[in-house]
């Protein structure tokens, strides 16, 4: 290959030693600029914070330093506008931002990459970009919670039947169960934060592997582009991809929680259980049977969780037989993590709305609510609170269902007498333990579904989330 500067064919960045062109099936082949052009902010944003680290490191002259940055930012609107041309033979973003620049601003532009290797250069580009795209999932998983509060004010005071193994279990505040999905979201609210706090550690100035024997200051860069920390090994630094894999985690372990919700909903919509009404806007028809109403955004949240799970497993695969430093395998980080974060964020720009939209059947859950006797364990609880031992309670209790499941009546359909036949100490004013809406009252712990403690938790969520 021929150097450029002599007046020959501009060519690869790398081509000094190479007597051969690189094949074009190679190019084809290695090329990464197709999908890692969406790290162009981000590159532009590290070589401008660069190019300033040189210019006050007296590398380059301040001018260079200041037309360096004018053509970045040109080359900034070049793309944004779509006017910028890509090709498979200059690889990847970085190389194209850099010959472009080289275009417009010759010997100037051919000084930018002093002190740097697309090594560092791409680790920091993707730290910069996952570090963005962290505040915000943060933030659209703030909108979901807030969708979920909305909802749990809305029904405040409704109870519906609370199930284990599917079956039903203990009466439960609609508030409550609606709560619980912005507990699950604000703790990987915390794993993104945590998740950021490890991302945000700058790695410029790693070089390709070992550094840099020119006097650049990393801290300069390090505070340009509001990063925390400096990465202390350059083997390290330039390889680190552990971020990417926690936030292919944090972003799974979102999509599962999201999965499960979805998947609750769907159920909670049937026919069948008829306690939820979907709003019609986020729901989709049949091309042949003219009655359906389908909860495919649902399903297609529930859906996409299992590429969000791949993609953590990829990048472990990825990393895992790696010898230190870089290798070009981690090129294939990013399509990975670029599929998690377009996934969820996909995802949470439907959820919030959907959420907001739906609201609680209250008749069909009434009908049916003293079903299955979900006020077994309030009874249980009472005579405890009556001094019998907590086994005897259970089976007694147990007695006194079987009698109810054989006559097909509920707890409190039963006589008297059949309660006094099972347990001696039996009086009228246990009755108050008996029906859903009486369980939940009746509910005092911490964390419990009991009215005031739901009351309060709404309360909290709203200072939390406000
Ligand atoms: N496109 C490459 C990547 O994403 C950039 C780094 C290339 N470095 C190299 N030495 N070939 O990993």
């Amino acid at each position: 290959m021929t150097n450029p500067s002599a007046g020959q064919t501009p060519s690869k960045a790398w081509g000094g030693v190479f007597r051969e062109p690189t094949d074009k099936r190679v190019e084809a082949f290695s090329e990464s600029v197709s999908f890692d052009r969406r790290l162009a902010d981000d590159d532009i944003d590290a070589s401008i914070a660069h190019a300033r680290m040189l210019a006050a490191c007296g590398l380059i002259t301040v001018p260079e330093a200041d037309a360096i940055a004018q053509g970045l930012e040109e080359i900034r609107g070049e793309i944004r506008r779509g006017a910028f041309e890509f090709t498979a033979a200059k690889e990847d973003i970085h190389l194209h931002i850099e010959s472009a620049l080289t275009a417009r601003l010759g010997d100037i532009g051919r000084k930018l990459h002093t002190a740097r290797s697309r090594n560092d250069q791409v680790a920091t580009d993707l730290r910069l970009h996952c570090r963005r795209a962290i505040d915000r999932l943060d933030e659209g998983l703030l909108e979901l919670q807030r969708a979920f509060l909305g909802l749990a004010v809305r029904e405040q005071g409704l109870v519906i039947p609370g199930y284990t193994h599917l079956r039903r279990a203990q009466p439960v505040l609609a508030s409550h169960q609606v709560l619980g999905w912005c507990e699950k979201f604000e703790r990987d609210r915390s794993r993104l934060a945590d998740c950021r706090r490890r991302t945000n550690v700058l790695p410029l100035g790693s070089g390709a592997l070992a550094g840099s024997s020119l006097p650049i200051d990393r801290d300069h860069v390090a505070e340009a582009l509001g990063f925390e920390g400096v990465a202390a090994n350059s083997l390290d630094g330039a390889s680190d991809r552990d971020f990417v894999c926690e936030l292919a985690f944090v972003i799974a372990l979102t999509m599962t929680h999201l999965s499960q919700w979805a998947e609750e909903w769907i159920l909670y919509s049937t026919q069948e259980f008829g306690f939820l009404r979907l709003p019609e806007g986020f729901c989709t028809g049949s091309s042949i049977m003219p009655q359906k109403i389908n909860p495919d955004v649902l399903e297609l949240v529930r859906g996409k969780s299992a590429r969000a799970i791949g993609n953590v497993q990829a990048l472990l695969v990825l990393l895992k037989g790696l010898p230190t430093a870089y290798n070009r395998d981690l090129q294939e980080d990013k399509e990975t993590i670029f599929d998690s974060i377009d996934t969820l964020e996909a995802v949470l720009g439907v959820a919030a709305p959907l959420v907001a939209g739906t609201s609680f059947d209250h008749a069909r859950i009434a009908a049916t609510l003293e079903r299955g006797h979900l006020d077994a364990t309030s009874l249980m609880e009472a005579l405890i609170t009556a001094g019998v031992p907590q086994r005897t309670a259970h089976e007694t209790v147990g007695h006194l269902v079987r009698r109810a499941m054989t006559r097909g009546v509920s707890l409190a359909e039963l006589s008297d007498e059949e309660f006094s036949r099972e347990w001696a100490g039996w009086t009228a004013a246990l009755r108050g333990a008996l029906g859903a809406s009486r369980a939940v009252e009746r509910m005092a712990s911490f964390g419990s579904t009991a009215p005031a403690r739901v009351a309060d938790q709404i309360v909290v969520w709203q200072r939390r989330l406000a």
